[in-house]
């Protein structure tokens, strides 16, 4: 007989999305139960969730901190994610953290509410066949594929194109020369979500935006020539299906990924939070949808016509800007220079074999080496 509760283990508890999600199960004592809480380094935060949310299992980076928490040490995230008492694994980790947990939860029979974007650009083929295997459902967290996979509700079969819309990120209103002296407290700055420092940055250049798009592809089984991003300033709409009779179906709301957690945990049901803003068209105002500009955003194209490649290269894409987004939070590079580190490595990795799909390993490992080969490139033209 299924719990009466949804059990839920937060890979990630102390992130954005992660105490996001904590705040969404907060609202809901009798639905959602957590088991089992994961930090990398904010022990004080994690001592506090613990501390509240009572969960039976917990892991933290250092393992000797983690001696001193109350809750059973996990051993691996892995092993937090295919705990028996473990319904549904909410992966809000960033970069590669997520990709093991991810597939070894949907094979060892669990739901994967799915916030880190990356693990999808690194192995969408790999992921989206463990959720078909083994008959375990990816619930999208990411607010653009929680809009399309809401608005595709009924209409599997009847979408014919889909449309990713972007804020535009800090820098939408710069022009192309200014943006070499841009810092990072002001690339941190997003005019309309408040995130993690990662995918803040992502946003600022649009590789967010192509990581989405590439994750729709994979979600949704949709060809990348059936993918449109339009630049949207006010992000109330969150992404459009367009259906085979040319009909657009939109999903609108406030910028609040505390809906689209909860959704993904929740789902089949809708269920109302007290807590959160309802909707007001009239507050909100007007709606506005501009082109993209490709001069504005030459990581755009980059990331996508990288990360649409198979087998090891959207791990490439992947770790080489993880180390730039890093080296130019940490003052290292320009962010101008940002889609020149991605290019350079890309251009130095050679896939081993495109026939075969990689193991999790090697893709884990060139996005390993694709890091380490930016950083690299950046001393070495630095001397
Ligand atoms: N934030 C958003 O609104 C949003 C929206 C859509 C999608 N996403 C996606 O969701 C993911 C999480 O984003 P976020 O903004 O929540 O990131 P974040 O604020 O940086 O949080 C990341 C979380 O992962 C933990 N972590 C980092 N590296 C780890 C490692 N190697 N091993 C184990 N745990 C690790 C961090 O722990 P400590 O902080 O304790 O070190 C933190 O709990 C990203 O993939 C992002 O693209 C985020």
């Amino acid at each position: 007989m299924a719990h009466p509760m949804r059990r839920v283990a937060v890979l990630g508890s102390t992130g954005s999305v992660g105490t996001q999600t904590l705040d969404v199960i907060r609202a809901f004592p009798d639905k959602f139960d957590v088991v089992a809480l994961s930090a990398g380094k904010n022990l004080g935060l994690l001592a506090q969730q613990i501390d509240e949310f009572n969960p039976e299992y917990v892991l933290c980076e250092d393992s000797e901190a983690l001696k001193s928490l109350p809750g059973r040490d996990c051993g691996s995230l892995e092993e937090m994610a295919t705990l028996p008492e473990v319904d549904v694994v909410m992966v809000s980790t960033v970069g590669s953290a997520g990709l093991l947990p991810t597939v070894r939860a949907l094979e060892a029979g669990k739901s994967v509410a799915l916030a880190n974007k990356e693990v999808l650009i690194m192995a969408g083929e790999q992921v989206m066949d463990a959720s078909r295997r083994f008959n375990n459902q990816i619930l999208p967290v990411d607010s653009e594929p929680s809009a399309i996979w809401q608005c595709m509700l009924g209409e599997r079969d009847a979408v014919r194109k889909l449309i990713i819309t972007a804020s535009g990120g800090a820098f939408r209103d710069r022009s192309p020369t200014e943006l070499g002296n841009v810092t990072p407290e002001e690339a941190l700055n997003h005019p309309t979500w408040s995130m993690g420092r990662k995918i803040t940055i992502d946003s600022a250049t649009l590789v967010n935006k192509a990581f989405e798009v590439i994750e729709a592809h994979w979600l949704f089984d949709m060809p990348y020539d059936k993918i449109d991003v339009v630049i949207h300033r006010q992000s109330i709409v969150h992404s459009m299906i367009e259906t085979a009779d040319g009909i657009v179906k939109a999903h609108l709301g406030s910028p609040d990924m505390r809906y689209p957690i909860q959704y993904a945990l929740s789902h089949p049901q809708r269920v109302f939070n007290p807590g959160l803003k309802p909707f007001d068209p009239v507050e909100t105002g007007s709606l506005t949808f501009e082109a993209m500009d490709p001069q504005l955003y030459p990581c755009f194209e980059l990331a996508i016509d990288v990360g649409r490649r198979p087998g090891t290269w959207g791990a490439a894409l992947m770790g080489a800007d993880e180390a730039a987004v890093e080296m130019f939070l940490e003052n290292r590079i320009k962010f101008t220079e940002i889609p020149d580190v991605i290019r350079a490595v890309v251009d130095q990795h050679t896939p081993k074999d495109s026939t075969n799909l990689p193991n999790l390993d090697e893709v884990i490992q060139t996005a390993r080496w694709a890091s380490d080969t930016a950083r690299a490139t950046v001393v070495g033209s630095s001397n």
